[in-house]
Parts: structure tokens; sequence; C-alpha cells
């Protein structure tokens, strides 16, 4: 074994997961961020988390409205799915700018990418100060999924978004 850095490490885990962080704006539209850093953590309770950096105005908008739906997107919005992860809500409207079709979530007033094979919809319990990030936990309130779509995964670190195949 050769002694390496995380960032390599990452590369070396890859592919890692991708989810799309799904949140509330002030104007009632939604904010989309690709996120890789969750993961579950209860099933009984059903729990879940994941990390974001402190600047993040997804993280703004989660503490604000303690509301949030995960989805793991499909293969056919790859492009922008690696676009909502290069661009900040606080400046740009991704939805318009990526072309992203979103679809409506019950009892939920946060959207999701109609292209998505699983959505967890979540409350935020508690978020926890992690170096450079917030660790945000969250209650799972409900689960969808969807066999028909392929998920993404991120390869070569974070740099590529494709398929596990
Ligand atoms: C493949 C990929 C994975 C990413 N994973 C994370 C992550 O786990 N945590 C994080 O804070 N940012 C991650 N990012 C970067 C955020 O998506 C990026 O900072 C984004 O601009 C945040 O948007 P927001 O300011 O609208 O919340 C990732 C980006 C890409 C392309």
């Amino acid at each position: 074994m050769n002694k390496i850095n995380l960032p390599q490490a990452a590369r070396l885990t890859s592919p890692n997961p991708v989810t799309v962080v799904c949140t509330m704006k002030p104007d009632g539209s939604t904010n989309l961020a690709t996120v890789s850093w969750w993961t579950y953590l209860s099933f009984n309770p059903n729990m879940i988390a994941y990390a974001m950096a402190k600047t993040s105005y997804s993280g703004e908008m989660v503490r604000d409205t303690q509301k949030v739906i995960l989805t793991i997107p499909g293969v056919e919005i790859a492009d922008a799915v690696m676009g909502c992860g290069s661009t900040t809500g606080r400046d740009t409207d991704k939805v318009e700018k990526f072309d992203i079709e979103l679809a409506e979530i019950e009892g939920s007033s946060i959207k999701i990418p109609v292209h998505s094979r699983v959505a967890i919809q979540c409350s935020l319990k508690e978020f926890r100060e992690v170096g450079d990030h917030y660790l945000y936990i969250c209650n799972v309130e409900q689960v969808y999924g969807n066999e028909a779509e392929e998920a993404l995964f991120a390869w070569n670190g974070y740099s590529q978004l494709r398929s596990a195949r």
C-alpha cells in the first residue's frame, strides 16, 4: 500500500454515488445541487445524512426551511447534473439554465428532476460542523423509486458522470 491523500482515495473508490439535493428558494422555486457525500444512516427510524460546503446556497435553504429532497439522478440528465455542481443557486436559476424538467412530489413544495431513480423526502433533524462542511442529518418522510431510470455515478473522483456500467 502507498500513502495517499483523501482526494486520491476518492478517485480510487470511483464510481462514487451522486445525488441531486433539491431545496426550496425564498420565491418558492426549486434549487438543485450535486452532492456525492451522502449516506444511509438508519432504517429504524429511516434516516440519511449528507455533507455540503458551509458556503453552499442549498445549505442555507435547508437550514432555513428544514426541508430537503435527495434524488438519485438518471443518466439522461448527466450534463445538467454536472452543471448543477458547478453553479450556485445564489445567482443562477439552474432549472432554467440547464433545462431540467421537474416533477411534483405529493405534500412537498420542493420539486424534483423527472429523471430520478430514487427520491428521498426529508426533514432536517440537525446539522453539525465537520471541517469545512456541515453534515445534515435528516429524518426520512417518504421514499419514491423508478427502476426504469438508470442511476448516475461519479467517476475519476468527481470529474465525470455516467452509469456504473
Ligand atoms: C460530481 C459532483 C459532486 C459534488 N459533491 C459535493 C458534495 O458532496 N458536497 C458539496 O458540498 N459539494 C459537492 N459538489 C459541489 C456542489 O454541487 C457545488 O458547490 C454547487 O455549486 C453548490 O450549489 P448551491 O450553492 O446552489 O448549493 C459536487 C459537485 C459535483 C460536480
